[in-house]
């Protein structure tokens, strides 16, 4: 089905003066679909043939041997292309139909993709940044995937640091058992504003929560106990939330799994003679980086989040031998990752190019930041409940016989959530509205399942009818920019891991839902004329990529909704 190199082959047929591969290399395809489905330059041949381009493109289209295509012409220095479109149509729908894994390669060739991604704090609430990283990670993962690779999710836990020594402080003054078992994240994070409340008055809580974070380190008793408590008690609700998103984890292998990992970190640093004095705290110079010292150890002795960082990198690359190393985190921390490679270079790791840093911009909903000090906060589950019960709203009003309607108002609500979160270029801030984002009108997940659901009720109304794949030409020229963007899909896959862009994939489907109806609005699918059988494969080509479209990105394809 490969149409350039058909294009190629023609090309190559009349102008001997160059190889095959380098015609290849630079048939393009026209911005603008008038001007051809290829174009081949003709500048190249320029010198070698004394002519102007112009001339050439004539002679070149007027030798070729056209019989492949529908229409081959010269325009200005080009010789375009058009397709048969026929064929073409054809031949897209054969290799969707016949591969249940159409758009996927094998270009990765297994090589393994670590993913550091959702990486919540423990005895906080996990934010909109969070719920970020978690979609953009496991978009990317399955994307990967797709590519050939294999993605190894890892939930960097924020399972240690200072604060949990403040959170022992706080406990230990006005906690009770019965309150965080009750309502944990809520109750730890109002014993922390309180903390932080009182220390403003009181500076030695600070210091107590120092000490206590020091214990804790040393691997005190009762130190131990309290942190083991609070970050199960967490768990057991973020694990809610990766339920209902219906995400899952290779490892929750957290910042205090790399409490054993960090003395050899520093050994090595300080043996590579990186590691200097600074006002009492070991620092890695990282001047010729143009970048700020990267702070190893406090003076206290404390690590801090760039050891773990560090022991985390070097210990990901021993036991996964990633042929990358993807770190989806928000752009806020963009100097901590150059840092942390910059360092990585410095102790002699060669693969320290292959870690990247994939950030992403903020959200806002309804125009406010979520924080946690202020206690300002808007609660992930909250948006996902409401969004669920909008779904299950629009699903009364357009669909009130409906089976399994919660089931399929889970899916539709939760994916209009990650849809919109993917929609937009990652690097972008954007605002946050439900009633927006939950709409089966415009660019939202919910008008794409549509799209999806409609072909399916289709293909329900036809009887479901065995497809032939020899008899699967359409003449009807409406069905063409639908079976144009079906054969962009490889394209589309590669050019998103790529880009580490689920974006790709969003505005993709978007683009083939609302091209598909359009052509169902303009013509009779189930006509009953010869090219039934024809258009009805079309119906299930589509349905197929909608689907996988939609479970690259992480949001199911209900069949009715
Ligand atoms: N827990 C951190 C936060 O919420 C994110 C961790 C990202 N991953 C990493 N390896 N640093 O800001």
């Amino acid at each position: 089905m490969d149409y350039k190199n058909q294009v190629a082959q023609a090309v190559a047929a009349v102008v001997p003066e160059l190889d095959e591969a380098t015609i290849l290399s630079k048939v393009e395809v026209p911005k603008d679909s008038s001007m051809g489905d290829f174009a081949f330059p003709t500048f190249l041949l320029a010198k070698e043939r004394h002519m102007a381009p112009n001339q050439i493109a004539a002679e070149v289209a007027e030798a070729i041997d056209a019989s492949n295509f529908k229409q081959v012409e010269a325009a200005g220095p080009y010789v375009n292309f058009f397709l048969n479109q026929e064929n073409f149509g054809a031949d897209v729908l054969h290799a969707i139909l016949e591969n249940q894994e159409y758009g996927h390669n094998t270009d990765g060739e297994a090589g393994h993709v670590t993913i550091d991604m959702s990486s919540p704090n423990i005895a906080k609430p996990m934010s909109m940044g969070h719920l970020r990283s978690t979609v953009i990670g496991n978009s990317l993962a399955e994307i990967s995937k797709a590519n050939g690779y294999q993605p190894i999710k890892i939930n960097h836990l924020g399972d240690w640091g200072t604060q949990f020594g403040k959170l022992m402080v706080a406990y230990k003054m006005w906690g009770s058992e019965a309150e965080v078992k009750a309502d944990p994240i809520n109750t730890l994070v109002k014993y922390y504003v309180r903390f932080h409340e009182e220390a403003k008055e009181n500076p030695a809580l600070d210091d107590e929560g120092r000490a206590w974070f020091k214990k804790l380190e040393d691997g005190d008793e009762e130190a131990r106990q309290l942190w083991s408590w609070f970050r199960e008690e967490s768990l057991k609700e973020f694990m809610e939330l990766y339920e209902t998103l219906d995400i899952e984890f290779d490892s929750f292998n957290g910042e205090a799994f790399y409490n054993d990992k960090m003395d050899g970190v520093i050994d090595t640093l300080k043996e590579e003679g990186l590691l200097v004095e600074s006002q009492g705290a070991q620092v890695v110079n990282l001047d010729k980086y143009n970048l700020n010292v990267a702070m190893i150890q406090r003076t206290d002795g404390a690590t801090l989040y760039m050891t773990r960082d560090l022991a985390a990198a070097i210990f990901r690359k021993k036991n996964y031998n990633f042929v990358k190393s993807l770190y989806v985190v928000g752009g806020e921390q963009r100097e901590h990752f150059l840092q942390m490679k910059a360092v990585l270079k410095e102790m002699g790791s060669e693969w320290s190019d292959d870690v990247e840093h994939i950030p992403f911009g903020l959200i806002t909903v309804d125009g406010k930041k979520l924080s946690t000090r202020s206690g300002r906060i808007i609660l992930l589950k909250d948006v996902l409940k409401d969004s669920v019960e909008l779904a299950l709203e629009q699903i009364e009003e357009k669909n009130p016989t409906l089976a399994n309607k919660e089931l399929v108002a889970h899916e539709v609500g939760t994916g209009a959530v990650v849809f919109h979160d993917l929609m937009n270029e990652r690097i972008g801030n954007f605002d946050f509205k439900l009633e927006e984002v939950v709409r089966f009108e415009g660019d939202t997940g919910p008008y794409v399942q549509y799209a999806n659901a409609r072909a399916q009720s289709i293909l329900r109304k036809a009887g479901n009818p065995e497809l032939d794949l020899s008899d699967v030409v359409i003449t009807d020229e409406n069905v063409w920019e639908t079976e144009k963007l079906l054969g962009d899909f490889n394209d589309v896959v590669r050019r998103a891991w790529r880009d580490r862009e689920p974006s790709v994939i969003a505005k993709y489907a978007l683009n083939l839902a609302r091209t598909f109806n359009k052509y169902y609005a303009n013509s009779k699918i189930l006509a009953d004329d010869g090219q039934l059988n024809a258009r009805l494969a079309l119906v299930t080509a589509v349905s197929q990529v909608l689907t996988e479209s939609l479970r690259l990105l992480g949001v199911k394809a209900p069949k009715e909704m």
